[in-house]
């Protein structure tokens, strides 16, 4: 418990996301699926140690659900065994860490969730309008880039449905990230690193990290500041006050089409 409470205790978490999916993905040929919890410690080192995988199949027609917590062989209970099964319940964990990072981080995060953005601006926004020439350098070629992922790794029989362990599963499990993972308010990187428990917000309104040498979250930050200090800037030079934001009719109306259209399920 003293662990827990000196925050020296992190879990990559792919139970709930993947656990429907592991009925469906095991009746494919030549692949499995586990819902996994991965518990690390946090060394003085600063460095993150794996100390116990939990591996989960639940319930099927014929068996009932099966759960098991590795952790890594060693001293007197050393096995040849239980160092191999170490090793495996950590390659599950990688295997679906890769898909995690590939189908909701990138192709979802970073690809997708932008495209109702550009779509909405490039409908409602004048090609003149100050907040079209801020974002349009940002999307100039997401479209494209998107369009050609569509022909070739995410399409039915793609490069992601043959090489990744999800097979035909794999979209379906970056749509299920969506619906229940992706909130708009909780995107940007600060409000993203609390989310995950990787910082908090101190009493002077900076973040503190969990963990110091955590270059995503360093780098990103520096990035992320720069980014909103400039665009902030450039924002505030067009418009003054609220009521400027308000009478804008473009701009009302591309929002409005970004909620409603693009993100039509996640309107407020
Ligand atoms: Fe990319």
């Amino acid at each position: 418990m003293q662990a827990v409470a000196k925050k020296k205790l992190f879990m990559l978490d792919y139970h709930d996301l993947y656990l429907p999916f592991v009925n469906k993905v095991r009746q494919l040929e030549g692949t499995t699926l586990y819902g996994s919890r991965a518990l690390f410690f946090l060394a003085g080192d600063g460095t993150l140690r794996p100390i116990a995988i939990e591996l989960t199949r639940p319930k099927s027609a014929s068996k009932p659900q099966w759960r098991e917590v590795f952790t890594p062989a060693s001293g007197h209970k050393a096995s040849i065994t239980g160092s191999w099964q170490w090793q495996l319940a950590k390659a599950h964990v990688v295997c679906l860490d890769t898909g995690y990072h590939q189908l909701v981080s990138h192709w979802l995060r970073t690809h997708c969730c932008v495209e109702p953005y550009i779509i909405a601006a490039n409908r409602q926004l004048s090609q003149m309008h100050p907040i079209y020439r801020l974002l349009a350098p940002s999307f100039r070629f997401t479209m494209e880039i998107n369009a050609q992922a569509r022909k070739l790794l995410i399409n039915a029989d793609g490069i992601i449905e043959s090489t990744f362990s999800p097979g035909k599963y794999s979209m379906e499990i970056s749509s299920a990230a969506y619906a229940e993972q992706w909130q708009f308010d909780k995107e940007a990187l600060p409000e993203d690193l609390i989310r995950r428990g990787m910082a908090v917000r101190g009493e002077d309104g900076k973040l503190e990290l969990a963990i110091e040498d955590y270059p995503y979250a360093n780098d990103g930050l520096l990035v992320w500041d720069a980014i909103k200090q400039w665009a902030s800037d450039y924002v505030a030079h067009y418009y003054a006050c609220a009521a400027d934001i308000v009478d804008d009719v473009e701009l009302q109306a591309w929002w409005k089409e970004v909620r409603t259209k693009g993100h039509a399920d996640k309107k407020d």
